[in-house]
């Protein structure tokens, strides 16, 4: 199971600005107030992330039987929570499981990314699945106009055994196209958020069918969410981070950096930032007071970003809060040669372990960070296993909700990005938003 090391977030001859342990003690209350705020949510049916690692993974089963050998590769359309972790939990464990069989995601409208991923597709033995809960977002739904044209035209006799689409249970324009095209389809639940939603059949689908062991996923999260429902703060790792963060934001710290120091992991900063920035950055509280708050995720990679940015990250502003992402074992490695045993610039090397190389950086880095008086937490993955993949996501999942309980918002709205969709249905001319196009040209000077 993976493990958090909270130490470094704390107050310490070198972490002058750590937290103090008595100022954790006052918030006894606002922890409480927060844990039962999250209980009744979770009896009023709000939180479904919560419930997933009880979920049947048959359908999924089942469903790959259906397909024989048809297929190698799964096309996933989507945008952010319909693609984030679906690319997250893939990456993670492509190399290190030796995955079977391959998965590509298309999460924006960009022609050329298109045209470069097309170009890696062989449709013949490719599945689409067309992920989107509201089944309306502008992005998946070009996506899917020209994917399911080009599908139609090529193999009009079965094109429908090659498209799957995931949305909500009934709403929806691709429920529609579901019902009268005959499609296969799964569920977005309603009480799971697009950012939370990794763990359904969002995420699950694509990763079932990549051969990664779902079950070992789920009982992952399993594990982390029992550790997580204890109400002692220092044996819950998403409260007692939750906290730390918070107050570091009530500090002014409001840069959150994940570092992985592991490529595999790497989309799972990108996950986070999503799930961080989208869950916490809000103008108002629960009560329609602005408040302006959230703390801004940025991802680094180790070592190739000591080479970039932990200058600026032992030496520049002191407002930023690091967490460090460490992996023990690696199955899959190399011992580096002693090629040169004369030369003492390089023979120290030989005979080490790219790993070994790795995660002595890793804790480098972390020793510099802290010298520099930087607040810095690690979380270490003994492996990279499905299991140990399933309990980080719902480790943050709770973390995240907790931590918008602490700020008093509703970490599960996201209405800043409203005005953007509206702006560009005007700009592309769909029916009803004539007003907001008469604005933009104004704006524009037209
Ligand atoms: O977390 C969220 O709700 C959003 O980021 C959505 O995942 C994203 O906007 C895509 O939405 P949809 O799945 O409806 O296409």
């Amino acid at each position: 199971m993976i493990s958090f090391d909270a130490k470094n977030l704390l107050f310490s001859s070198q972490i002058r600005s750590g937290i103090e342990k008595s100022r954790i003690e006052t918030y006894e209350n606002a922890i409480r107030e927060a844990h039962q705020e999250i209980l009744s949510d979770r009896r009023a049916d709000i939180l479904g992330f919560y419930n997933l690692p009880e979920a049947d993974t048959s359908r999924y089963t089942d469903y790959l039987k259906s397909l024989g050998d048809d297929f190698d590769t799964i096309f996933v359309l989507g945008i952010g929570g319909s693609a984030l972790g679906n690319k997250a939990v893939y990456n993670a464990l492509r190399t290190e499981l030796k995955l079977p069989r391959k998965l590509l995601v298309y999460d924006n409208v960009d022609p050329l990314f298109l045209t470069e991923i097309l170009q890696q597709t062989d449709l013949d033995r490719t599945l689409i699945n067309v992920i989107t809960k509201s089944g309306t977002t502008a992005e998946t739904m070009a996506g899917y106009m020209i994917l399911a044209d080009l599908i139609k035209r090529k193999y009009p006799d079965d094109y429908r055994k090659r498209i799957v689409i995931t949305t909500d249970k009934e709403r929806g324009f691709l429920r529609q196209v579901i019902n009268q095209e005959g499609y296969k389809s799964f569920i977005v639940p309603d009480n799971v958020g697009g950012r939370f939603s990794v763990l359904t059949d969002v995420g699950l689908l694509s990763s079932a069918f990549t051969g990664i062991d779902v079950q070992a996923l789920l009982n992952g999260a399993g594990k982390m969410r029992m550790l997580c429902e204890n109400t002692d703060l220092w044996q819950n790792p998403a409260y007692l981070n939750g906290l730390l963060h918070y107050l570091y934001m009530r500090d002014g710290k409001n840069i959150s950096v994940m570092m992985p120091y592991s490529n595999s992991l790497y989309d799972f900063a990108d996950w986070y930032r999503q799930l961080w920035a989208e869950s916490l950055g809000k103008r108002k509280d629960k009560r329609g007071r602005d408040i302006f708050v959230g703390q801004t995720p940025v991802k680094a990679l180790g070592t190739t970003d000591q080479h970039s940015q932990v200058q600026l990250y032992t030496e520049g502003p002191n407002d930023k809060v690091f967490t460090f992402i460490k992996v023990d074992k690696f199955h899959t490695d190399f011992e580096i040669p002693n090629l040169h045993p004369e030369r003492e610039e390089i023979s120290y090397l030989g005979g080490k372990k790219l790993s070994e190389l790795l995660n002595a950086e890793c804790l480098a880095t972390e020793i510099a960070i802290t010298k520099a008086g930087r607040p810095n937490c690690r979380i270490t993955f003994p492996d990279l296993s499905a299991e140990n993949i399933g309990a980080f996501i719902m480790l943050y999942e709770i973390q995240t909700v907790f931590t918008g309980k602490l700020l008093n918002i509703d970490p599960l709205d996201q209405p800043g990005v409203e005005a953007g969709k509206i702006a560009t249905y005007a700009l592309m001319g769909k029916k009803g938003f004539d007003q907001e196009r008469a604005e933009i040209q104004e704006y524009l000077g037209e």
